[in-house]
């Protein structure tokens, strides 16, 4: 027996219903926003909307306007927005006990138990798991106390268009400057090498065996320029990068060089994990083991926050209060991750997180190929990319006026990439074909009459 409802029970709708947007009730909340929220507020100035309730893939504003939701709170509600067989659960974690740092629970224990069996590769089943603080950050920061802690280097190697975080370590092996910038200096001796991808100057045949080679020449080569690396950092799909599949052989090889050099390969699964890819994690896609994965964003199955590191048993070298954080036991965010891994798995939503994604890049191909301005289209599950030129220079701006449309016609959908130029498609796992097909028509007269645009 299932649990929870089925899948078409849980959104407000098939198809969006949007009046005007932004309406007066959200016009009003941004306004008072704008007079008191930080400066740092970014998603409201691209996607102009104040929120009232949300369930499954949709989203229902202050005035009443009904969206497709394609990004998921930044790809945290894998279940969808307030999943009833989720918030059940937290619920009433919540009223019995909430904060427990790291008391045993029936929640942490059986949420432990159920990571190690969904563990990639060799993590199934030997594999221990440590929470700290609450955010992806605060993951990446763990495994770096980690790698250091059980090579004795403190060298960090990450790569070019990654995204780990903005914490001081997780900053610094972030990629993008324009998180960086005025920051510095952050962690010492932390590199970055090229990830094989299209359009980066890095592609090609061999761009897989070049940038291992980076990879290798950094742990190697007498004159690298730095302290050898106490681990590997690595995105097993690129997201805030652009959605970016690594080559066949290319974790592998990162998987072989880290054992040459007794380095650590720890794999960041933040985005990607817990069935985004349509495999439990995108490593399962590689056939490959890491040393250690860092989840967090769809971990709590409602949104409430939860951080978490999974690692080989063989690094669990530190002791009591090795790792410690004051929310590293919020027990309603472990009932939720718990419910959320039963869900998916009872709904089999990896298999349809598999033939939906096919569907999302399929109806995206077909728009390629009147639109010379797609050039590219990519992702794995419901992990979606399509990059965007114009004249074989990246175009943020084509990207943006086809967010607001969609936005305007009742989808939300986010960007990435280096240059902001490629579309980001993440919607919960829980969408149904029949919203697919909505969205995707909303987003493909967004494409074609954006480009028509752009062109006159
Ligand atoms: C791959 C990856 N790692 C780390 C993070 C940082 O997570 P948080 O924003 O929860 O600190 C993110 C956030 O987008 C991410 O996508």
């Amino acid at each position: 027996m299932a649990v929870g409802p089925s899948i078409g029970d849980l959104h407000f709708a098939t198809e969006p219903s949007v009046d005007e947007v932004p309406g007066p009730n959200s016009r009003r909340l941004l306004k008072r926003q704008r007079e008191i929220d930080s400066n740092a507020v970014a998603y409201p100035r691209r996607v102009p909307i104040a929120l009232e309730e949300a369930r499954g893939a949709t989203v229902r504003d202050v005035d009443g306007n009904t969206f497709l939701d394609f990004f998921a709170g930044i790809g945290v509600l894998n279940v969808g927005h307030s999943n009833p067989y989720v918030l059940e659960g937290t619920q009433e974690q919540l009223e019995s006990v909430a904060h427990t740092i790291d008391f045993p629970t029936e929640a942490r224990v059986d949420l432990i138990e159920k990571l190690r069996t969904i563990a990639p590769g060799g993590l199934a089943g030997s594999s221990n798991v440590v929470f700290g603080g609450p955010s992806g950050s605060d993951a990446i920061e763990g495994s770096i106390k980690l790698a250091k802690h059980n090579t004795g280097r403190h060298g960090l190697l990450g790569f070019e268009g990654a995204y780990h975080g903005t914490t001081a370590g997780a900053l610094s092996l972030t990629a993008g400057k324009k998180y960086k910038a005025g920051y510095g200096p952050l962690l010492a001796d932390a590199v970055h090498v090229p990830y094989p991808m299209r359009n980066a100057g890095v592609g090609g045949q061999d761009a897989c065996e070049r940038c291992l080679d980076a990879v290798k020449r950094k742990f190697e080569a007498p004159y690298g320029g730095h302290e050898t690396p106490a681990g590997i950092w690595v995105e097993p799909i690129q997201g805030e990068g652009g959605v970016v599949v690594p080559p066949e052989g290319f974790l592998q090889g990162l998987r072989d060089i880290a054992d040459d050099n007794d380095a650590m390969l720890i794999v960041d699964e933040i985005q990607t994990g817990l069935g985004r890819t349509g495999e439990w994690f995108a490593t399962d896609h590689f056939d490959m083991t890491p040393d250690a994965i860092t989840m967090a964003k769809a971990l709590g199955g409602t949104g409430l926050p939860i951080g978490a590191m999974l690692y080989h048993e063989e690094f669990d070298t530190w002791g009591p209060g090795g790792h410690v954080g004051t929310f590293r036991g919020n027990a309603p965010a472990m009932v939720g991750g718990l419910r959320a891994i039963e869900y998916i798995e009872s709904h089999d939503l990896l298999s349809h997180a598999t033939t939906l994604g096919q569907y999302l890049r399929d109806r995206l191909h077909e728009v390629a190929e009147t639109t010379p301005e797609v050039v590219d289209v990519r992702g794995k599950g419901l992990f979606v990319g399509a990059e965007f030129v114009d004249d074989g220079e990246p175009d943020a701006d084509l990207v943006e006026a086809i967010q607001t449309r969609c936005y305007e016609n009742g989808l939300l959908v986010w960007n990435a990439g280096r240059h902001g130029n490629v579309l980001r498609l993440i919607p919960p796992l829980v969408l149904t074909r029949e919203q697919a097909a909505v969205g995707m028509d909303i987003l493909c007269n967004a494409i074609r009459a954006s480009t028509a645009e752009g062109r006159n």
